[in-house]
């Protein structure tokens, strides 16, 4: 899969996404992940890529043309543009699910009030949210969603399991019960005895309890549906 990031802070988008899993994803071939700066498509001479907003307020608003520019330098026939915004869809495992099976993404990243409606109107396929928080930029949304994209990719987990038993994935009904690793003992808290057990459908069917009641506690809305 190819992933172009567009934004005015190539450098945000870098550290999550050019060390460990991803890393790696880049180095095997199985990702290629270009950084554009947003800048480099002003046709002004000062790099502006910002304006006062139409109709007054506070902030910023960044201005049409280095979108176009961009988009129409990276797109191919088969490209989906998506905008990380706050105002946008709130984003899934589903999503992510879905955007692992594309060949190549351009991702905008808004800054300031908001980016030139017309960005959205000609060149947006989907508008993205992370969640019902505002950031001070949508390259920390870009990274958070190319990461949860591009461990969805063939090989790029170690144990191909580990990306079907999670929680959310599949029918996204429950989240994942607890997990314990050595020591058996820590400050007085022991492993549950069923895990120490052997029985390995005793194990599952434990399991299956912990993450329902784990769901009914931390995600009612979930257990609801
Ligand atoms: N930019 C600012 N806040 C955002 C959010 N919650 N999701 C996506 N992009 C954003």
């Amino acid at each position: 899969m190819k992933v172009d990031i567009v934004t005015i802070f190539p450098e945000i988008a870098r550290g999550p996404l050019e060390a460990s899993i991803m890393s790696r994803a880049q180095a095997s071939g199985a990702l290629e992940l270009n950084y554009h700066d947003l800048r480099d498509f002003s046709e002004n001479k000062h790099r502006q890529v910002d304006d006062e907003p139409y109709g007054g307020g506070p902030g910023m608003v960044l201005k049409p043309e280095p979108f176009f520019r961009a988009v129409a330098k990276l797109r191919t026939e088969r490209t989906r543009v998506l905008l990380m915004t706050p105002q946008g869809i709130p984003y899934h495992q589903r999503h992510a699910e879905r955007l692992a099976q594309d060949e190549h993404l351009i991702i905008l990243c808004g800054h300031y009030e908001g980016v030139d409606h017309r960005v959205v109107e000609a060149l947006v396929d989907e508008e993205i949210s992370i969640g019902d928080y505002v950031l001070t930029n949508g390259t920390v949304a870009a990274a958070v969603v190319v990461d949860s994209i591009v461990r969805l990719l063939p090989g790029v987990l170690g144990d191909d399991q580990s990306s079907v038993e999670e929680s959310f994935a599949g029918d996204g009904k429950l989240i994942e019960g607890p997990q314990y690793t050595r020591p058996l003992e820590y400050e007085g808290r022991k492993v549950p005895d069923i895990l120490l057990s052997g029985h390995h459908a005793k194990i599952a069917d434990w399991r299956h309890d912990q993450a329902v009641e784990r769901t009914k506690v931390n995600r009612p809305d979930l257990y609801e549906k």
